[in-house]
């Protein structure tokens, strides 16, 4: 197979682990016999210094001319304490979804059997458990008309839902619970929000259409409450954007750690793959970061985009065995494993590529 993928590592540790990720695709090509070309652009906070700009055209016209992206994180420290800055890295990210219609966040919630203990909720509730997350992504309180008023004394964010946008996001995880446990969790705050009233109604309407799907409706606090008390309970969840974002960090303590989990963003034209942690300052430079997620969104990339099944399980059994092996990165690691079982980011990428 011929494809083309463009590698976009953005900022702080996303240069790091996006450097392995791409190492495993270019490995699986060779192991596979096909033929990847790559291409890198610029974006986030380094994109704002090179050009001012966190998402340039170039980025954007390379992004629509390639197969699949696979993407780092984007952010910078010096934006957070600063809500006066004009430009921000996020900016970009925002843009990208926008531009590229990815209005579906696709955020697996896979738990490696080895990590049972590398989380703070207790193994007895935690094995077993597997959510795939649709957050919708190019719509909601992220993107309505924002402003000040009052002589900058009031803020607003208006968050707008169409029927449309409800029914596509809300179809691909009906689909998505046909080819799993047949279970979906629609999430919103109906009790409350018009938007999240739309919402439901959309999804009542549809499920009819899917007969052999078992849909259930969740209020957004209950819901994260029931994520962590029995998330078993849970095989396929939709939702909106600003709840899907909240609820998928939370989710993430399911799976250990934030380093281990991997998203797809897809929706009309090229498929963005990355990891679901952020750019991580506080560990950029120091190699240390868990290249995990970056590689697991790389397994995603080539099972979606591409619909490369085998090579994608590959990489899912590479990590099982390194991690089978007893090895881990310092985020995943705990008092139980020895000195020499702790891995750099470097180190796992090797460790990695010997399993594939
Ligand atoms: C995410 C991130 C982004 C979001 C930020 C960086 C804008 O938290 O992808 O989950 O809120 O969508
Ligand atoms: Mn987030």
């Amino acid at each position: 197979m011929k494809k083309h993928i463009l590698i976009v590592p953005g900022d702080g540790i996303g240069q790091e682990v996006t450097e392995v990720g791409k190492a495993v695709l270019v490995k699986i090509a060779e192991k596979f016999g096909h033929e990847f070309t790559y291409d890198e652009a610029l974006m986030g906070h380094v994109a704002i210094e090179a050009t001012g700009n966190p998402l340039p055209d170039e980025t954007l016209e390379k992004m629509r001319n390639s197969d699949a992206i696979l993407f780092g994180a984007v952010g910078h420290p010096k934006y957070d304490n600063d809500p006066t800055a004009k430009v921000r890295p996020e900016q970009g990210l925002l843009k990208m979804r926008k531009e590229l219609g990815l209005y579906a966040n696709l955020r697996p919630i896979k738990l490696f059997d080895e990590l049972l203990g590398a989380s703070s909720i207790r193994p007895e509730i935690l094995k077993g458990s597997d959510i795939l997350f649709f957050r919708e992504l190019t719509g909601d309180i992220y993107f309505g008309e924002k402003g000040r008023k009052n002589d900058n004394n009031t803020a607003y964010d208006i968050a707008e839902y169409s029927r449309y946008e409800v029914k596509r996001i809300a179809r691909k995880a009906f689909e998505a619970a046909r080819t799993r446990g047949k279970r979906l969790c629609s999430v919103d705050k109906a009790n409350v929000l018009e938007t999240s009233r739309l919402w439901r109604e959309v999804v009542q309407a549809l499920a009819p259409e899917y007969p052999d799907i078992t849909v259930e409706h969740q209020f957004v606090d209950a819901a994260a409450m029931m994520l962590i008390k029995d998330p078993k309970r849970f095989d396929v969840v939709v939702t909106a954007n600003l709840f899907g974002d909240i609820l998928t960090d939370e989710a993430s303590q399911i799976a250990g750690s934030m380093g281990m989990l991997a998203s797809a963003s897809v929706g009309d034209s090229t498929g963005v793959y990355e990891p679901i942690h952020g750019s991580a300052h506080d560990i950029t430079g120091k190699g240390v970061a868990n290249p995990l997620a970056s590689v697991l969104s790389a397994a995603l990339l080539l099972d979606i985009s591409f619909g490369l099944k085998e090579e994608s399980e590959a990489i899912i059994s590479a990590v099982d065995k390194l991690l089978k092996d007893g090895f881990r990165t310092r985020d995943i690691a705990d008092a139980t494993t020895p000195a020499d079982k702790i891995l750099n980011t470097q180190q796992a990428g090797e460790e990695l590529l010997k399993r594939i």
